[in-house]
């Protein structure tokens, strides 16, 4: 099948940034604009220059730095907003000019008090004062999908002739449905004379939710560049997702003629980004790029994804940048996927009796708790079998810190019956106190998580250390509780170190047995 290569325009730093509480500084724009041009997106609309000077500045500097993407900046048809928006994309590799004015009876009688012959006059001289500062001229008839179509038909051709190299047909209240947005894109293809000039795009608002059904239904019509934006972010209820639509035509390839030169693999990262840097979090359940994408709970999916990944999963999670599926522990998972959670965090039972024990606490509990983490099933593991033998006890402890000398620690422990002191220096006084412990007890874990809480109110509050430590794919929670901090993060590091030798000996693998060989004395 021959491909049609489509042309993705992306308007996040413009219509994106037109949702309302969304104000993006330069610096933002730029670092978006960097992964935007990185992951070779054709075209990126940096903001309407004669908006704000923040919006100029933000133009010029992506001008400044893009170095694969055409560079577009929305100008009126004024002659003052096309020679700010030519002035911005000055140093452009590639520059834009993206001019607009509405053709809709109603935009034209109620927001413009122009004639139609006023429109007319006013798309030549726009396109043509654009053509003085660049090549490249896109133009678009705003509200196109609610205008009279004989004269949207004049007005594309007019635009044409003067030198638009672009047509851009916006659904700018998102009113079009498919079957019928697709219509339009044909009568345009068929009615307008030198339409073979110019190429026709799409711009869709999602105001009834269409906004990517309707591209892609534009698309296979005709057109063949379409503008969206990151996460759909825009005016109002947003514009198509740019995730949304390239994942269709890479997912589809089988049905649609059509490839895009976009990087996938870099969707979840510039999604993040947006959504960082606009404060719009990206709902659970949406397409591509939400938490549940490639989350799934249910004990059947589970059991299907862990036989073979196509029988829940269209793509893959890796193509779009996330490092593998995720299957969510909850109250309609099954044995087989609690299994793999445990494998996966180092517990190997020696029956299924053993297994099944701890499969019906976790049943029990995801009744009571919507979210199950790995902590939660750690702590499962750790009620279920005795782990409390402590090797190593905590007896003593002194440090010195602050900010004129190196922090330094000395701990006293008793390990099987004798007492060992030894003192360390580090880099702080948790780390010195950490690293004398690990003098007297050598051990290769590392320290996934240190978190303190205030577990009575006050100054001299009690304070609970959690430290999670993981070893050769073995994991453990210690907890240790005084009111010195520095005693609970001692306390909750030895009482880590005690699970982890216990647990090893519960579910101690081959491979275990052989790096414990080259460990000290007292080594775990
Ligand atoms: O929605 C719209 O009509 C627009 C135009 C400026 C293209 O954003
Ligand atoms: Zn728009």
């Amino acid at each position: 099948m021959k491909k049609d290569k489509i042309v993705i325009f992306d308007t996040t730093l413009r219509d994106g940034e037109q949702s309302a509480g969304v104000s993006m500084s330069v610096e933002d724009k730029i670092k978006i604009a960097e992964l935007l041009d990185s992951m070779k997106v054709d075209v990126i609309e940096a903001g309407f220059p004669f908006a704000s000077q923040g919006d100029f500045d933000s133009v010029k500097k992506v001008s400044e730095t893009a170095k694969n993407s055409i560079i577009c900046g929305l100008a009126r048809a004024q002659k003052r907003d096309i020679d700010t928006a030519g002035e911005a994309l000055k140093k452009a590799k590639h520059p834009r000019i993206h001019t607009f004015i509405s053709t809709s009876d109603l935009h034209m009688k109620y927001k413009l008090r122009m004639s139609k012959e006023d429109v007319i006059a006013a798309i030549k001289s726009s396109v043509q004062r654009a053509m003085k500062f660049v090549n490249d001229v896109e133009w678009s008839p705003e509200d196109a999908s609610r205008t009279d179509l004989d004269f949207l038909y004049k007005s594309i051709e007019t635009a044409i002739s003067f030198g638009a190299k672009t047509i851009n047909i916006p659904d700018t209240v998102g009113y079009s449905v498919p079957s019928e947005f697709s219509d339009l894109i044909k009568k345009i293809k068929d009615n307008v004379a030198n339409i073979d000039k110019a190429t026709l795009s799409v711009h869709c608002h999602n105001d009834l939710g269409l906004a990517v059904s309707n591209s892609i239904n534009a698309l296979l019509s005709g057109a063949r560049q379409v503008e969206c934006t990151i996460n759909g972010i825009g005016e109002r209820a947003g514009n198509a997702a740019l995730e949304e639509i390239i994942m269709c035509l890479k997912t589809r390839k089988d049905l649609f003629p059509f490839y895009s030169n976009v990087e996938t693999k870099k969707i979840i990262k510039i999604s993040k980004l947006v959504s960082q840097i606009t404060g719009f979090k990206v709902q659970p359940n949406k397409a591509i790029v939400g938490k549940n994408a490639f989350a799934h709970e249910s004990g059947i999916h589970q059991d299907g994804m862990l036989k073979n990944a196509n029988t829940y999963e269209i793509m893959t999670p890796e193509s779009i940048g996330l490092q593998s599926s995720e299957l969510v522990l909850g109250k309609h998972s099954g044995r087989h996927a609690f299994k793999v959670k445990l494998n996966e965090l180092g517990y190997k039972f020696k029956s299924e009796k053993e297994l099944n024990k701890i499969f019906k606490k976790f049943k029990d509990l995801a009744d009571r708790k919507k979210q199950i983490f790995e902590e939660d099933i750690i702590a499962l593991v750790d009620d279920t079998f005795d782990l409390n033998y402590n090797y190593i006890q905590f007896l003593e402890l002194d440090v010195k810190c602050g900010n004129k000398a190196k922090a330094e620690a000395t701990i006293n422990l008793k390990i099987d019956g004798s007492n060992f002191t030894s003192t360390s220096s580090g880099q702080g006084p948790i780390d010195a106190i950490f690293n004398s412990i690990k003098k007297v007890v050598p051990n290769k874990s590392q320290l996934i998580l240190y978190q303190v809480n205030a577990i009575t109110k006050g100054i001299d509050a009690q304070a609970e250390v959690i430290v999670r430590l993981e070893e050769s794919g073995i994991a453990v929670l210690g907890q240790g509780k005084n009111i010195d901090t520095m005693v609970a993060s001692a306390k909750s590091y030895i009482n880590a170190l005690n699970k982890l030798k216990n647990k090893k000996e519960i579910f101690l693998s081959n491979n275990l047995k052989k790096s414990n060989e080259t460990f000290d004395k007292h080594a775990i």
